[in-house]
């Protein structure tokens, strides 16, 4: 039997007493803690309720220290980048749209959340001088209809690709995304590694602790992953509060469920040829670490033919 990686990590990370696991500090789990904070029943995005609106999306992230770590490998791929204009697929909040103009490109952001674009325009509002429009509300799966052709770019980062269930969805996804793209333009997708969920069996993750706010709380998300035979994952995250100092130390803050679809590495790239891009190079993570079965995270780095 192989090692379990994850594991490793919790136990390397409880040795080396670090008091924030190591896995903690990558995108992908930022992004998906503010998801553990939605409530309710199944997350479905695009639908009338904007579950979304229910969170503070922007302050569950770190993103002045994710931001810094992503920035090699943003600036790598996205310097390839024949026009600067570049779309931000799943923007949420815009923070990478905020910070990619901060480099001189024109982005657009595009989301399905009224609430998160609400949140993303009032940090971002001057479009002046801008050929392409900030933001963008708007289902990825229509991404032919939302944005104009010419994009010079694109990302679509933190776990957004598994809210596209169906491949047929994804497939038109990335046959409109490759029509709005000039020749040659990268593409940066980057969503866990579901090859490894899905075969190595892997249903948990490390535990992710945080300051609570009173002194000696602290805030516990965990996470649950549970296949279903029509090839869906129900993610179910938790948030607990941990009080040592109480009888009865632990209790649940949230807990919920979302439905993704964990698509493998073989799926995507079949979908990113058929429509017309050549995968470039793949990584394990937003750091630009190789890609092995065993990485927590999937990143391809692909061009539009
Ligand atoms: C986990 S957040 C990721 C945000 C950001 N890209 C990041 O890396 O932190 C996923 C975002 O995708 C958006 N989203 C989910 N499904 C979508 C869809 N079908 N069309 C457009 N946006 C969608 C959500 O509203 C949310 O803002």
């Amino acid at each position: 039997m192989r090692a379990n990686p994850l594991v490793y990590r919790r136990v390397a990370a409880a040795q080396s007493q670090d008091p924030v696991l190591p896995l903690n500090r990558c995108s992908f789990l930022e992004s998906c803690q503010a998801e553990y904070a939605l409530r309710g029943g199944i997350v479905e995005h695009g639908k009338p309720e904007d579950a979304y609106g229910k969170i503070q999306y922007r302050g569950l992230i770190a993103w002045p220290e994710r931001l810094r770590r992503e920035k090699p490998l943003l600036e790598r791929v996205l310097g390839t980048a024949p026009i600067k204009s570049l779309l931000d697929l799943g923007c949420g909040t815009g923070e990478h749209s905020r910070f990619l103009r901060s480099l001189g490109f024109e982005v657009s952001g595009v989301d399905a959340s009224e609430a998160q674009l609400r949140a993303a325009r009032e940090a971002d509002p001057d479009e002046e001088g801008d050929v392409h429009p900030r933001y963008v509300q708007g289902d990825l799966g229509s991404i032919g209809s939302l944005v104009p052709a010419g994009y010079g770019g694109a990302i679509c980062l933190g776990n957004t690709l598994p809210h596209l269930r169906e491949a047929g969805t994804l497939q038109r996804f990335l046959d409109e995304l490759a029509s709005r793209l000039v020749s040659g333009a990268p593409l940066l997708l980057q969503l866990l590694n579901y090859d490894l969920i899905l075969d190595g069996g892997e249903r948990t993750f490390p535990l992710s602790l945080r300051p609570g706010e009173a002194p000696g709380e602290e805030i516990i998300f965990m996470r649950l992953m549970t296949p279903r035979p029509d090839g869906t994952l129900i993610f179910t995250p938790a948030t607990l509060r941990y009080r040592p100092g109480l009888e009865s130390p632990l209790e649940l803050v949230s807990a919920q469920n979302v439905q993704l679809r964990g698509w493998r590495r073989s799926e995507l790239e079949g979908a990113l040829q058929a429509a017309g891009f050549e995968v470039f190079e793949t990584f394990g993570s937003m750091t630009g670490d190789p890609w092995n079965p065993e990485t927590s995270d999937l990143v391809l780095w692909a061009t539009k033919a």
